[in-house]
């Protein structure tokens, strides 16, 4: 548990950094998931759009509306007491206009109640990055595997594993540093491309498959608590098996109701 119950804010990010105590993200999709992961002091839940996958079935983040992290963030944002909730900006909600991105960015905080959002990519984002954060919209960069880019990049493959590839990560994180962004997601890169990206920022770096360099680590809750049954990066490490459980659990009820020892006899009844 966090040695406060203090409100996580988001200049809190940088100052962790400084002091070298680590960040904990996780990423919620409702009330309920919302309210157990503040109680266990996770510091940030991401409202990812990977509620595309774990939520809606679907094969990749591509088909998650805008509406549809509205509604998860809303529900997200009532389960949270303590952790800062970060809302994902979905597939072209950004890149279209700075206008447009205005607009979106500003829906996901107004009518969605995060207090910041997360934007995929590096030098095409740059500039509507630098207009939300300076009209008031706090931002968290996404970089190495961008999973909206997953047709360009030819699947959810690790990234940067050549030298000039680490350049241009390396490079681009500076332009989200300099835009503004206070916090950056590097996901599926080599350790060590996120320790040289880690070392050469000011803001924190919070990674997902990119080893143990960086500020702080999240991952997908549905992943690490054995919820989702595709197939887990191999980054994933499993803290819990709920899945079999809830199937136990559901086993055990169809059970009682079809031998007839669920309700018991006049139990339950008001009349
Ligand atoms: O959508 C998501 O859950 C994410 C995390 C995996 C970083 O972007």
């Amino acid at each position: 548990m966090p040695a406060t119950s203090k409100p996580v804010r988001v200049p809190d990010l940088k100052d962790r950094k400084k002091r070298g105590e680590k960040i904990v993200m996780l990423t919620a999709y409702d009330a309920t998931m919302a309210r157990l992961l503040d109680r266990a002091g996770v510091d940030v839940l991401l409202v990812g759009d990977s509620l595309g996958m774990v939520i809606m079935g679907c094969e990749t983040t591509l088909p998650v509306t805008l509406e549809a992290m509205l509604h998860h963030t809303r529900a997200v944002t009532r389960g949270a007491r303590r952790a800062l909730v970060v809302a994902d900006m979905p597939f072209l909600t950004c890149q279209t206009s700075i206008p447009e991105a205005v607009r979106n960015a500003g829906r996901l905080i107004q009518e969605g109640g995060a207090a910041a959002v997360k934007v995929e990519g590096g030098r095409p984002v740059i500039e509507a990055v630098a207009r939300l954060v300076e009209v008031g919209i706090p931002v968290m960069g996404h970089l190495g595997l961008i999973p909206q880019s997953v047709h360009q990049l030819g699947g959810f493959r690790r990234q940067a594993r050549d030298e000039q590839d680490a350049e241009v990560l390396l490079r681009d994180a500076k332009a989200l540093e300099s835009a503004g962004a206070f916090a950056l997601v590097l996901e599926s890169i080599p350790a060590h491309v996120a320790r040289e990206v880690t070392a050469a920022l000011r803001i924190p770096t919070i990674g997902i498959g990119a080893g143990p360099h960086c500020d702080g680590q999240v991952l997908v809750s549905y992943d690490i608590f054995g919820l989702y049954e595709g197939p887990l990066p191999p980054f994933v490490k499993q803290y819990a098996r709920l899945g079999e459980t809830m199937v136990a659990a559901a086993e055990a009820f169809a059970g009682d109701v079809r031998q007839g020892r669920y309700p018991a006899p006049e139990a339950g009844a008001r009349e």
